[in-house]
Parts: structure tokens; C-alpha cells; sequence
């Protein structure tokens, strides 16, 4: 194991600003996959996350570099870098967030569920590890195809005996960020000010941004609606094919996760009111899991939103959305109970 200290004068008891009364917790976070196109930059933004006191990196190569560089940034965390399933327990152990951005990416003509076949089997093995050495971690799962990976975590936590719903995300918060962006730019207001759901799953046409909740409201035309939901819907081809070849989204995912993974630290943390999109265990549709908007607590999800009134064309597609989700669900569910 590679370990590199880089604990602030200020401790375990450090104070943040605008919480000057308020001592912030230890929250330890691991990053699996991280040595990868998301993982590196989300590792550098986990580090600047003042709520995080131990970040621990795990890849299958080259984790040592990787620790030794961010960990020499002058911030709260102590960083250390675990690389081979041998180190897997130390990484895992007394983590309170996992964060799971291994496996490898789509190259142009895939879709999300041609790479199936590889990152079922590198999930499955990591949730097991979870189930072992950190059960009650928030696992944040950021590696595709999302809507199967995710009931494969489910499915592995299950037969271990230590799945509980409220702590299981599929990271669908990159359909959210792009949603923004491209409504902010139509709409022509500030970006920072717009809010969409975007509810689902993460591909394709199961991702679906509801617009006619977005805010600021702008009355954009129904056109212009039908064309920001398909580039949000084709967002990450958008980039598989703009890197053509070297890979898919790594720096705006590695935004995204580090959104969601704060989000999950505040809500642990008792911070009221913290709502993000997610894949989860849900009952808002006759689907077992969903994307919808989430309220996260000390206990992972507090509350899964429903929603909301629809247009007639969302409500078109949640209809048309369901068989592939179903289909991708069952998939991921059969692996873990065949392998
Ligand atoms: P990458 O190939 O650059 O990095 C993947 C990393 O995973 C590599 O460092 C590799 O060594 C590591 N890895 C492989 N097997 C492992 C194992 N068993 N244990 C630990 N680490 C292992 O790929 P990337 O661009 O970082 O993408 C990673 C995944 O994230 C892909 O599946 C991609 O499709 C997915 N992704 C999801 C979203 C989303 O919105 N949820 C967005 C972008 C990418
Ligand atoms: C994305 O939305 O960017 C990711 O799911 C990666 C991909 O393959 O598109």
C-alpha cells in the first residue's frame, strides 16, 4: 500500500466556514477505478472536498502515482493509494462512500450495453468486496450500463445479506449537468440560476429530462424542447464520437460524480434539504428501479420523489422508456443470480 498524509493543522475537529459552530465528521471515501479517465479527476475533486477525511484510491494499476500526486494538495483529506485485489479490504474498510467508476468506456457505434459483458463481472466483484469490508458505505455507481450495473450491485448485496435500498445510486447526475447546460444556453438564461429532473435511467432513451418543470421557465417552443431532450438523451455519444476512440465523458462525469458524492456527504452529515437526481430502488413506476429526484439523509435516501405533472410528450416517453429499462434491469439481475 502506498500512503501519502496530508492531514490539515485542523484535524479530525476542522471548521468550515459558514459552519463556524459546527465540528464537520470524519468521512471516509473511496474511489474504485481510480487511476481512470474519471477516476483521476474525480479523485483531485474528492480531495478538494473539505467534507472528506480519508480518500482512499483503488485501481488494478497505477494507484500509486495517481495518490502520491493529489495527496500533494494542501487540503483536509489524507489520501492513500491501494492498487490489487489484495489491497481492495484496506481501501474499503470504514468507508462511508464508495464511488464506483470502474470498467471500461464506450468507443463510437457502442451502445452502454455492449460493454455489458466486461463491467458486469468488474462490478460484481467490487460489490462483493463492499458487502465484506464496508456494508453500510453509500455506493455511488457510476460505471455502465447503469441501469444493469446497478441491479447487480442490488442483487450481490442481497445474497450477502446486506443490501439495504437506501444506500444504493446509480450516478445520474451527468444527465442533469447536461440537461442545464443545454436548456441554459437555449433558454438564454444564467446558467447557475436552471433546474431539470431528469428522470429514467442513463441511456439512450430511458434518460428522460423533463423540461416542463425546468427552471427559470422560458416558454420554449415544443420543437425546441423535442431538441434539447434528444441531445441530452445522445449527450454521451455526443463525446464518444467527438474523442473518437479514447474514450467517453471522464472530465464532466468526474463534475457530476463529485456533485452526487457531496450530496450523499451532506445528507450523512445531516444537512437539511439535499436533493439530487438518482438511479434507485424505487416504486414511482411498476419498475423496481428508477431515476427520479431523491432526498438524501443520514441514511442514504430519505425519500424518493415522485414525478410531478408531466407534458404529453414526457409522458410518451416514460411510456416508451420502460420496456428497454425493464429489459436492462432483468439483464443485470439475471447475471448476478447466474454467475
Ligand atoms: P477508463 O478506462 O479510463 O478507466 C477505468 C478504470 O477502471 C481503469 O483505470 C481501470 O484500470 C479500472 N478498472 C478496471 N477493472 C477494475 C477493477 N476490477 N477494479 C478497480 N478498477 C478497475 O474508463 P472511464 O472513462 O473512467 O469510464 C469508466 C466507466 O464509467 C465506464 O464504464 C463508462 O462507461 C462509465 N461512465 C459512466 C457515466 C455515467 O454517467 N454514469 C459517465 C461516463 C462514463
Ligand atoms: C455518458 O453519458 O457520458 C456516459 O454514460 C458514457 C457513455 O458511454 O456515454
Amino acid at each position: 500500500m502506498f500512503r501519502s498524509v496530508a492531514r490539515s493543522a485542523a484535524g479530525k475537529n476542522l471548521l468550515r466556514r459558514g459552519y463556524a459552530t459546527e465540528s464537520v465528521p470524519d468521512r471516509k471515501v473511496a474511489v474504485l477505478g481510480a487511476a481512470g479517465g474519471i477516476g483521476q479527476p474525480l479523485s483531485l475533486l474528492m480531495k478538494l472536498n473539505p467534507l472528506v477525511s480519508r480518500l482512499a484510491l483503488y485501481d488494478i494499476a497505477n494507484t500509486p502515482g495517481v495518490a502520491a500526486d493529489v495527496s500533494h494538495v494542501n487540503t483536509r483529506s489524507e489520501v492513500a493509494g491501494y492498487v490489487g485485489e489484495d489491497q481492495l479490504k484496506q481501501a474499503l474498510e470504514g468507508c462511508d462512500v464508495v464511488i464506483i467508476p470502474a470498467g471500461v468506456p464506450r468507443k463510437p457505434g457502442m451502445t452502454r450495453d455492449d460493454l455489458f459483458n466486461i463491467n458486469a463481472g468488474i462490478v460484481k466483484s467490487l460489490c462483493a468486496a463492499i458487502a465484506k469490508y464496508c456494508p453500510n458505505a453509500l455506493v455511488n455507481m457510476i460505471s455502465n450500463p447503469v441501469n444493469s450495473t446497478v441491479p447487480i450491485a442490488a442483487e450481490v448485496f442481497k445474497k450477502a445479506g446486506t443490501y439495504d435500498e437506501k444506500k444504493l445510486f446509480g450516478v445520474t447526475t451527468l444527465d442533469v449537468v447536461r440537461a442545464k447546460t443545454f436548456y441554459a444556453g437555449k433558454a438564454k438564461v444564467n446558467v447557475a440560476d436552471v433546474n431539470v429532473p431528469v428522470v429514467g435511467g442513463h441511456a439512450g432513451i430511458t434518460i428522460l429530462p423533463l423540461f416542463s418543470q425546468a427552471t427559470p421557465k422560458a416558454n420554449l417552443p415544443e420543437e425546441d424542447i423535442k431538441a434539447l431532450t434528444k441531445r441530452t438523451q445522445d449527450g454521451g455519444t455526443e463525446v464518444v464520437e467527438a474523442k473518437a476512440g479514447k474514450g467517453s465523458a471522464t472530465l464532466s462525469m468526474a463534475y457530476a460524480g463529485a456533485i452526487f458524492a457531496d450530496a450523499c456527504l451532506k445528507g450523512l452529515n445531516g444537512v437539511p434539504d439535499v436533493v439530487e437526481c438518482s438511479f434507485v430502488q424505487s416504486t414511482v413506476t411498476e419498475l423496481p428501479f428508477f431515476a427520479s429526484k431523491v432526498r438524501l439523509g443520514k441514511n442514504g435516501v430519505e425519500e424518493v420523489m415522485g414525478l410531478g405533472p408531466l407534458s404529453d410528450n414526457e409522458q410518451a416517453g416514460l411510456e416508451s422508456l420502460k420496456p428497454e429499462l425493464k429489459a436492462s434491469i432483468e439483464k443485470g439481475i439475471k447475471f448476478a443470480n447466474q454467475n
